[in-house]
């Protein structure tokens, strides 16, 4: 795999996340699992998922996917494997830096989607990360990414920012990333719509490769 040097501490972190990923999130992912069904139910034909994890959405893919899920940690990819046989339709999980895609073919996919990695993602690569899904898009293609971000509603937001060094020591991930922001000035893609899963904390960010 081709590594951007920015993501080394990153992929460093879930050298040990990795260990007890599954575990530690099992609060959240008793949220999430309700929702990945929904999230992937109208995507078919070539479908990139980046940042894979320990694989949590593969079961949900139509038979008519051929899905090619990246992931930049050996360790939760190792994990992602062990999930596969859930999975309906065709699976090849590669180990990639979704900011680099060194061995991701141009203009070949239908769709990228995304859960909860540029919320991840370092600020300074979150635009090499948009480049890349407007690269290996067809024109035409879509993109659907879920991100966390910060409440607008004080109380709320102040929960989370009690959380916050948790969240990031443990996931790398923050509730202020730009990623919508980064999207909008993509000369490629463009943002059809913003949604929010719950409260105003979890973003869908859903578009379209022109
Ligand atoms: C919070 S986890 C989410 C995992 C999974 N998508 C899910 O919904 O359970 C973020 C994942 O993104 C991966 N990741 C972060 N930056 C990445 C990059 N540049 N390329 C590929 N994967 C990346 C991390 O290694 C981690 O496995």
């Amino acid at each position: 795999m081709k590594l951007n040097e920015k993501n080394i501490f990153l992929q460093s972190k879930y050298n040990v996340t990795a260990f007890f990923y599954d575990i530690l999130d099992y609060p959240w992912e008793r949220r999430y699992r309700k929702w990945r069904p929904a999230l992937v139910d109208d995507l078919r034909g070539k479908v990139l998922e980046a940042g894979v994890g320990t694989g949590r959405n593969l079961a949900f893919y139509h038979q008519d996917v051929e899905l090619l899920g990246i992931e930049l940690n050996a360790h939760m990819l190792r994990k992602a494997e062990k999930r596969k046989v859930k999975a309906r339709c065709d699976v090849t999980l590669i180990n990639e830096d979704a900011t680099v895609m060194s061995s991701v073919p141009s203009g070949q996919f239908d769709w990228v989607f995304s859960t909860f990695m540029c919320c991840v993602m370092p600020d300074d690569v979150q635009a090499l990360a948009i480049e890349q899904f407007a690269r290996v898009l067809k024109p035409g293609g879509r993109f659907r990414l879920l991100e966390m971000v910060y409440s607008k509603n004080e109380r709320m937001r102040k929960k989370q920012a009690a959380f916050a060094p948790f969240v990031e020591k443990v996931y790398g991930a923050r509730f202020d990333r730009n990623t919508l922001r980064y999207l909008e000035q993509s000369a490629t893609l463009t943002v059809s719509s913003t949604s929010f899963l719950k409260d105003d904390t979890y973003l869908l960010i859903e578009g379209v490769r022109d």
